[in-house]
């Protein structure tokens, strides 16, 4: 028997103890030992009954996941699960941190659950593309009943120990010593002399169940899918433990299982599990670099991306103080903010103590010597270099050393901005998107002088307050913004060339984005993309004029589309329609057919190509921290795995070509394919930065 699965004894009771650090995951070094300690203790007589626990941080956290993909050794986890139920004496896990996908099928095959008050439990398996495979969407229903398993499978999102406590998951919460918890509990069930159920054999919630409020639920469910096939998958077969056999049910779950684990959609979001943990590793910033402490949040602007960062803040539980130009300035930023968490209290995920006890964590003030308590000082006001600079110089007067300073531009150079402070290894990029307080993504700029701690306190505090960080380097945009121009910049010849706007958002849509480029323009508002292209002597031919017409979106009712009064449904509109042909006639444009493949190559490939060019000037250090952005940041289908991944199932060979065809017959940059495109072509692997 190896360490990873260890056997005590606490009298008549066993206690098997997992240890496979960092998370206990399933691995086959863990199942083997595992199944040959249930044997022994089936055949022992002087075992009265078992306790399953873990040591280190976490209960099992699921299955493996490396090994995905590759011939399953035996013992599976099924196994492992078959085996706990028959051992003939009662078995109890004892649950700490989180019991999660396999991890929690593996306690349902145990006969009772003792959990720790602070542990969590679900199958996140979802979240991978899959469902759960050993068992899960079978026994978890007996359990908890039909609908809540359906809305724990579908979700993926853990619940807590107390829910799981009112829900019939565990049978008992520990506050103290859990495992001590578990071996009392074994050995009273032991003692009573009733044999233990299996969860399996536990029938009562699920007989009779009413199919017709679990079916409209689960179509309810399958709206929010987009594209995905993995929720449905999770939904069908939850079902079928309510209308077939157990062993016929766990059958087809296994089968579809199979399928999903060997599909695209399943890779596509395995990879992004990895690419996010990865993105945490950021070269030059070893694991001994210590983080700065961050107790305050000092926020400069309170206008549309100030007050998003300040809630984003104090919603990790960050006090922040806040500074504006004028107390009119401060008095509507605040106000938005108020209005924002009004809206969290409407729809009962805020309480209003809990909004009054967030409004409270605010220090408003116009006053820049407020901000010498500041651990963090983020500066949102407008993108104008000449006010970026005096704004720092004003809060470099009053930082205290060691105050990590940093901008929240969108475009501008952030190593000009250092340069200006006295400071620039305190100095970086910390660019929010939009709206801040919602929105996943953290782009970390990293200056030519930050420090590393500077940039691990940033990925740690990023971490602390819910967002994804990637570190990436200084360039016109940084990574997401930069490619973002290269998708869009043909967006309005295709439209003079022949295409409709409908339909090249359909493109976009079918992919699996939430939206295409117009109907995204539209929704932001024509008239910010105007004043900016007003405000750097730039044109666009279309979106111009109709912002001359007053035409600037969904606000205006008008925009690229026409919406019914209110409306949010976007129609196309026969004058814009119109307004394109005479522009395509004004410039001598031959208008012809476009083709959505025409499409997807003079918007989807040019995002890949400016990827990749990126990477090649090391301003992203992995092509999967360009996934992480994208997914996180920008809408990209999940279930594509981010830009570089999808050119990888695209075929870079196929790209390269295409690419080569759109620079010979337009000369535009953003189709000269990147040389590490070329590479990846021949080798079918693109290479990360060096
Ligand atoms: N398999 C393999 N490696 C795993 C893993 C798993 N299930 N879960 C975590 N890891 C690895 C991570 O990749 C990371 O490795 P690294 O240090 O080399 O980057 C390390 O463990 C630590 O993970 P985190 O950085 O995520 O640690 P946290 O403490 O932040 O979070 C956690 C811990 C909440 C357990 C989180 O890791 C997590 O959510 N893990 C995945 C849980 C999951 O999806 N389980 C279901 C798996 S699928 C399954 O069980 C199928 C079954 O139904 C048959
Ligand atoms: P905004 O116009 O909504 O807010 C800017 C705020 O800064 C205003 O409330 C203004 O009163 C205040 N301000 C201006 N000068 C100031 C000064 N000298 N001292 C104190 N306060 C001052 O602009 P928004 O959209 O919030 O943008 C702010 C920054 O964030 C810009 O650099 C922008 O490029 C960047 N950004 C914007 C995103 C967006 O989607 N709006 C996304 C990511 C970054």
């Amino acid at each position: 028997m190896t360490e990873a699965v260890t056997i005590a004894r606490d009298g008549e009771i066993a206690i098997v103890t997992i240890d496979n650090p960092p998370v206990n995951a399933m691995s086959f070094h863990v199942r083997e030992p595992l199944m040959a300690a249930l044997n022994a203790l089936r055949d022992d007589a002087s075992v009265a009954g078992i306790v399953l626990a873990c040591a280190g941080r976490t209960f099992v956290a699921g299955a493996d996941i490396t090994e995905f993909g590759k011939p399953m050794q035996q013992p599976e986890l099924r196994d492992l699960i078959a085996a706990l139920e028959t051992l003939g004496k009662p078995a109890v896990a004892a649950i700490h941190g989180t019991a999660l996908g396999g991890g929690l099928e593996l306690a349902l095959g145990c006969h009772f659950r003792v959990a720790e008050a602070s542990a969590k439990l679900g199958l996140p398996e979802v979240k991978l593309g899959i469902l759960p495979g050993g068992g899960g969407t079978v026994r978890l229903p007996r359990l908890v009943g039909p609908i809540k398993a359906l809305d724990m499978i579908v979700s993926g999102t853990p619940i807590s120990a107390k829910d799981a406590l009112a829900s019939g998951l565990v049978d008992a919460i520990d506050e103290g010593d859990l495992v001590a918890k578990a071996v009392a509990f074994a050995r009273e069930q032991a003692k009573s002399g009733t044999p233990p159920v299996a969860v399996r054999d536990r029938n009562n919630l699920i007989e009779n169940a009413d199919l017709a409020a679990f079916d409209a639920r689960a179509a309810e469910l399958a709206k929010k899918a987009r594209g995905l096939e993995a929720p449905v998958a999770c939904a069908e077969s939850v079902r079928n433990a309510l209308t077939l056999p157990f062993d016929e049910a766990q059958a087809k779950e296994r089968e579809i299982f199979a399928k999903l684990v060997a599909g695209d959609q399943s890779k596509a979001q395995r990879h992004l599990f990895f690419a996010e943990r990865e993105a945490a590793k950021v070269p030059g910033v070893g694991k001994d670099v210590k983080p700065r402490e961050i107790a305050r949040v000092g926020i400069i602007g309170a206008g549309t991306m100030g007050g998003g960062i300040a809630m984003a803040f104090v919603n990790g539980g960050i006090p922040v103080t806040i500074l504006e130009m004028s107390r009119e300035a401060l008095d509507r930023g605040l106000g938005m903010i108020d209005k924002n968490y009004a809206i969290s209290v409407s729809r009962g995920s805020l309480t209003e103590e809990a909004k009054a006890k967030r409004m409270a964590a605010f220090t408003p003030t116009t006053d820049y010597a407020d901000l010498a308590d500041c651990d963090l000082i983020i500066e949102a006001v407008f993108e104008e270099m000449s006010v970026k600079k005096e704004v720092f110089g004003k809060i470099e007067a009053v930082a205290k050393p060691g105050a990590i300073l940093a901008t929240n531009t969108s475009y501008l150079d952030v190593n000009e901005i250092a340069a200006s402070t006295s400071r620039p290894q305190d100095f970086l990029g910390l660019h929010f998107f939009s709206p801040a307080n919602v929105m996943k993504l953290l782009e970390i700029v990293r200056g030519a002088k930050t420090a590393p701690d500077v940039l691990a306190t940033a990925l740690a505090v990023g971490k602390k307050i819910g967002k994804v960080p990637v570190v990436v380097g200084v360039c016109h945009g940084f990574v997401g913004n930069r490619m973002l121009g290269a998708r869009g910049a043909e967006t309005e010849p295709l439209l003079l060339e022949g295409a409709t706007p409908d339909q090249v958002d359909k493109v976009f849509t079918d992919f699996g984005w939430p939206m295409g480029p117009f109907q995204m323009w539209d929704l932001a508002g024509l008239d910010i993309g105007w004043r900016n292209r007003k405000a750097q002597g730039k044109k666009a031919i279309i979106a111009d004029t109709l912002c001359e017409q007053g035409r600037f979106g969904q606000k205006t009712g008008r925009g690229m589309y026409l919406y019914e009064s209110g409306s949010r449904t976007p129609t196309p509109d026969p004058e814009v329609a119109a307004l394109i042909e005479e522009k395509a006639k004004e410039l001598g444009i031959e208008r012809r057919e476009i083709s959505s493949q025409e499409i997807v190559e003079r918007t989807f490939y040019p995002l890949i190509n400016e990827g990749a060019k990126i990477l090649e000037e090391g301003i992203a250090a992995r092509a999967s921290d360009i996934d992480i952005v994208w997914v996180n940041g920008y809408g990209f289908p999940i279930g594509k795995g981010g830009p570089m991944f999808w050119a990888s199932l695209e075929g870079f060979g196929k790209i390269v070509e295409r690419l080569d065809y759109w620079y010979a017959r337009t000369g535009k940059e953003i189709f000269k394919p990147a040389e590490l495109l070329r590479k990846a072509a021949e080798t079918g692997k693109l290479a990360d930065a060096a």
